[in-house]
């Protein structure tokens, strides 16, 4: 179904067997997954062309990453966001020094020995970009509040059929004291989620299935 350019949103009425839909929107084309398609197609990403992502575009999915709850509201996260390849390229090649360290005193983290010592491998797999969710310190509820907007941030990212993968291994840099000084991130913030985020090679399309999860209890009163 597609809609002219010049009808409002309001003119969308979705039908239920109907999941995805292209309509025109001021002057841009946009396509619609349905919420629970987005949840279901959003894979970790980590391939990416070489095209960038509009500064605006990127703002836009910030926006509604903030829509998350928090606990008493407190909506404590803060935004670094770096759009340099080659700033990137030097971040990677740093926290994988810095990853090469730790797995010396941790053997748990051996098995990822190699791949640090890849000279080819890059931890951020040369997306485009890197959103990076801190959150307040003092706050209980941050690591909560900052995941649930940067899986707003996941979802909506594909729903504009951006790629997107949480980069753990960028701890080694994006939490250093040298990366929240140049970058002026207060002390009392910590990082909470590296996210890359590009127009991807390819969307996965096998699902990887999920385990069988345990219902430990369900409690009715019928
Ligand atoms: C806290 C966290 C840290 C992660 N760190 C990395 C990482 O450093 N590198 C990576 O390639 N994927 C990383 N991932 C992505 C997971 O590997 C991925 O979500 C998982 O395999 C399930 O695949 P899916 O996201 O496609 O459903 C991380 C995910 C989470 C939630």
């Amino acid at each position: 179904m597609v809609c002219h350019p010049l009808f409002s949103w309001s003119c969308l009425l979705i039908p239920p067997n109907m999941t995805m839909m292209v309509f025109g929107y001021k002057d841009r084309w946009v396509s619609i997954l349905e919420l629970l398609e987005a949840i279901q197609q959003r894979r970790s990403i980590r391939k990416f062309t070489e095209q960038t992502v509009d500064k605006g575009l990127v703002q836009e999915l910030i926006d509604v990453s903030v829509w998350a709850p928090s606990a008493s509201n407190e909506q404590p996260w803060g935004f670094v966001i770096v759009q340099d390849q080659v700033y990137l390229n030097e971040l990677s090649t740093a926290a994988k020094s810095g990853i090469l360290e730790k797995i010396n005193v941790l053997p748990a983290l051996e098995q990822y020995r190699s791949t640090m010592e890849n000279q080819a491998f890059n931890i951020f797999y040369n997306a485009p970009a890197l959103v990076i969710f801190y959150g307040k310190k003092d706050d209980p509820h941050t690591d909560h509040d900052c995941s649930m907007a940067a899986q707003n941030f996941m979802l909506a990212a594909r729903e504009k059929e951006l790629g997107t993968c949480w980069i753990g291994f960028a701890e080694a840099v994006c939490a250093s004291d040298e990366f929240k000084t140049k970058h002026h991130i207060p002390e009392d913030y910590k990082l909470v989620a590296p996210i890359i985020l590009g127009y991807p090679d390819h969307f996965p399309q096998n699902s990887i299935s999920r385990k069988d999860y345990p219902v430990f209890s369900w409690v009715t009163n019928n």
